[in-house]
């Protein structure tokens, strides 16, 4: 290997097993170099002027030739130092996301997590909010939910604001997270006998929404009370699903409770984002299943599919997203490409954007300033 390669990739010491039969699928087809497909370096932005040192190495290895592994993770970290650069269009109002599925282990939080991560990376300020009692996306976002931390809990109790309980999260400027702590776990029979016990989140967020572009809300996997109150507080629902044997059980039950939450809660809920995650390129199952979503939600499906990776979930363990933890990674490009199709989509029209209050105005000055 010349040495102005040696930077951009690590050897293939520590593949996982997923990205191993990867490999060995392309040795078979005749791509023999064993080259880790998760291992492009993260290099810092290159100082104004400096063309820096992936678009060099990138143009050494393009003399060489593109159809070479080395060649494809080259020209794929050079794409995510470019889309990085990129300033995102901010919604015409708040967009408030609701992800939820109430099969377990879809990918709901890894979505949540790193969607959140990705819009604050890019201009937008991006509040993110856990709702589930297991605290994974406070997790993932470095963010401490042991028991007694103020967290959505007390929003939901009423005893504190948003406002009072978002931290702001390492990961990225204009980036917040509510927390959720195991207290959550009994906000179910505690809200039973409260007043407006379903429209709890969505008062509290009505204080906070003009400071955000983007208010995600991470949902535990049940159809209960807090993800009821999740669906009331949204404006849109994003479902990931996931490539397996059956992802699309169950379905009809949150479609079925979407449509009576939106005749009887919240009329202007909009199904408006499938993602399909943990996709697995080895199995004709996961195509089936992506077929069949496809089929179903048309064009609500981000054209980014979401592969299984192992870079995506050793990322929490470290409480962080796979966006920060391995940036070039194959599961935190296809993340960067599920966000920016999600912020396109919410893109003003030129009309909405000329309104008064359209677009940049709706939210306070100080947040989501530019990495
Ligand atoms: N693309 C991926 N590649 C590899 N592992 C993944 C990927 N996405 C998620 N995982 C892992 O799968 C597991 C389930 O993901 P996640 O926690 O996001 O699902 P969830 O729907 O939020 O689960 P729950 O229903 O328990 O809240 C986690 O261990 C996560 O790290
Ligand atoms: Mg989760």
């Amino acid at each position: 290997m010349p040495d102005n390669e040696t930077p951009l990739v690590a050897a293939d010491a520590d593949l996982g097993s997923d990205d191993a039969d990867v490999v060995a699928a392309e040795e078979s087809m005749g791509q023999p170099d064993r080259v880790s497909r998760e291992t492009v370096m993260s290099f810092p932005p290159p100082p104004p002027g400096n063309s820096g040192p992936l678009d060099s190495a990138a143009a050494a290895v393009s003399r060489e030739t593109f159809d070479t592994p080395i060649a494809r993770e080259a020209m794929r970290a050079v794409q995510v130092r470019n889309v990085r650069n990129e300033v995102w269009p901010k919604p015409v109002a708040t967009r408030i996301i609701t992800v939820a599925n109430q099969k377990g282990g879809v990918g709901k939080t890894t979505t949540a997590v790193n969607l959140a991560v990705a819009l604050a990376h890019h201009g937008l300020s991006v509040l993110l909010i856990d709702l589930d009692p297991q605290g994974n996306a406070s997790t993932a976002m470095g963010v401490a939910h042991h028991a007694g931390t103020p967290s959505v809990y007390d929003v939901l109790l009423g005893s504190s604001s948003l406002q009072d309980v978002a931290i702001p999260v390492e990961a990225a400027p204009g980036l917040r997270c509510v927390p959720a702590t195991i207290d959550l776990a009994g906000a179910d029979i505690e809200l039973a006998s409260q007043v407006a016990r379903e429209h709890r989140l969505r008062k509290a967020i009505s204080g906070y929404e003009p400071q955000a572009d983007y208010i995600l809300i991470d949902c535990p996997p049940a159809l209960g009370l807090l993800t009821l109150n999740a669906l009331v507080a949204g404006k849109e629902i994003l479902i990931p699903i996931q490539c397996e044997y059956y992802a699309l059980e169950g379905l009809a039950q949150l479609l079925n409770t979407v449509e009576l939450v939106r005749t009887q809660l919240n009329a202007t809920l909009d199904v408006s984002t499938v993602l399909l995650t943990m996709y697995d390129s080895r199995t004709r199952l996961a195509d089936q299943v992506a077929d069949e979503v496809r089929q179903h939600f048309g064009a609500k499906v981000i054209r980014s599919v979401i592969p299984r990776n192992v870079r995506v979930s050793e990322a929490p363990g470290y409480g962080q997203t796979v966006m920060t933890y391995d940036a070039g990674s194959r599961g935190a490009v296809s993340y960067l490409e599920a966000a920016r199709e999600l912020a396109e989509r919410g893109r003003p029209s030129p009309a909405e954007q000329d309104r008064p209050g359209g677009s940049s105005e709706h939210h306070n000055e100080g947040q989501g300033t530019q990495e």
